[in-house]
């Protein structure tokens, strides 16, 4: 019963905790486009056909690239074809994405790595390059506004007065939950020592009870 009552005050104040983090910032979660500005690759792995080459995250759709079918030539792409955007980005975590190519069997690897929103410079430019197989620049300019984007911090939201009203909210949030953290304790205390008194008076007064039972037996017996 106790341990039950502890784990659901857990989840409750897990849920507290979520909730005012979310309420507090809500335009930290977001996610920023990433395009192909141009891509060449050095090598194919397929001898027969055209190669078939495209991009994918892990757990996430393939995304062809129609155009790419031969080595050695420079693709340049608008940022606006059909199949861009390549893939989003989300604050701090990476994904392992990479450049494939289609098989009958096996796909093979042009390169995979974990794409990060901090791969990109400061003009929202990063260039993918491996020796023999491929040199891909791709953008993203909504990276470097990401959240946590360059430093995984968590709260780096640009210039200072934001950071200060940041730092004020962490501060009242800080506050409130050690507050009602306090005022839980104080409840479970006071409980504790109720119900310890409560156990108290019953003993007593079994023990009381126990009394008048021995004096009327003793009182029968005597009679
Ligand atoms: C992946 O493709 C399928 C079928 O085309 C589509 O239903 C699904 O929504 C796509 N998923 C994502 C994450 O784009
Ligand atoms: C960002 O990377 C691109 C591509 O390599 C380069 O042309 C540009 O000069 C870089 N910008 C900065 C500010 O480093
Ligand atoms: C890779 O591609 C970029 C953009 O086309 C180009 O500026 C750079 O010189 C290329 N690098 C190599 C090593 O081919």
């Amino acid at each position: 019963m106790l341990i039950r009552n502890r784990l659901s005050w857990k989840l409750f104040f897990r849920f507290v905790i979520w909730w005012i983090f979310f309420s507090c910032f809500p335009g930290l979660i977001s996610s920023a486009e990433v395009t192909l500005d141009s891509i060449e690759i050095f090598n194919t792995h397929e001898w027969l056909l055209s190669p078939t080459v495209y991009f994918a995250c892990k757990g996430e759709n393939k995304t062809v690239l129609p155009d790419v079918t031969k080595k050695d030539v420079v693709y340049y792409f608008k940022g606006e074809e059909s199949w861009q955007p390549l893939t989003e980005l989300e604050s701090k975590k990476c994904k392992r994405c990479g450049f494939y190519e289609e098989d009958t069997l096996k796909s093979d690897v042009f390169d995979e790595w974990e794409f990060c929103a901090s791969d990109f410079n400061a003009t929202g430019k990063y260039v993918l390059f491996k020796e023999k197989e491929l040199n891909a620049t791709l953008n993203c300019q909504d990276c470097k506004s990401l959240p946590a984007g360059a430093t995984g911090s968590g709260f780096e939201v640009g210039d200072n007065e934001n950071k200060t009203r940041v730092a004020i909210i962490v501060l009242i949030v800080l506050a409130v939950l050690i507050l009602i953290i306090i005022v839980m304790v104080m409840a479970y205390k006071y409980w504790q020592k109720k119900k310890r008194q409560q156990d108290q008076a019953r003993f007593l007064k079994l023990f009381e009870e126990g009394d008048d039972l021995d004096d009327e037996l003793e009182l029968s017996s005597s009679l």
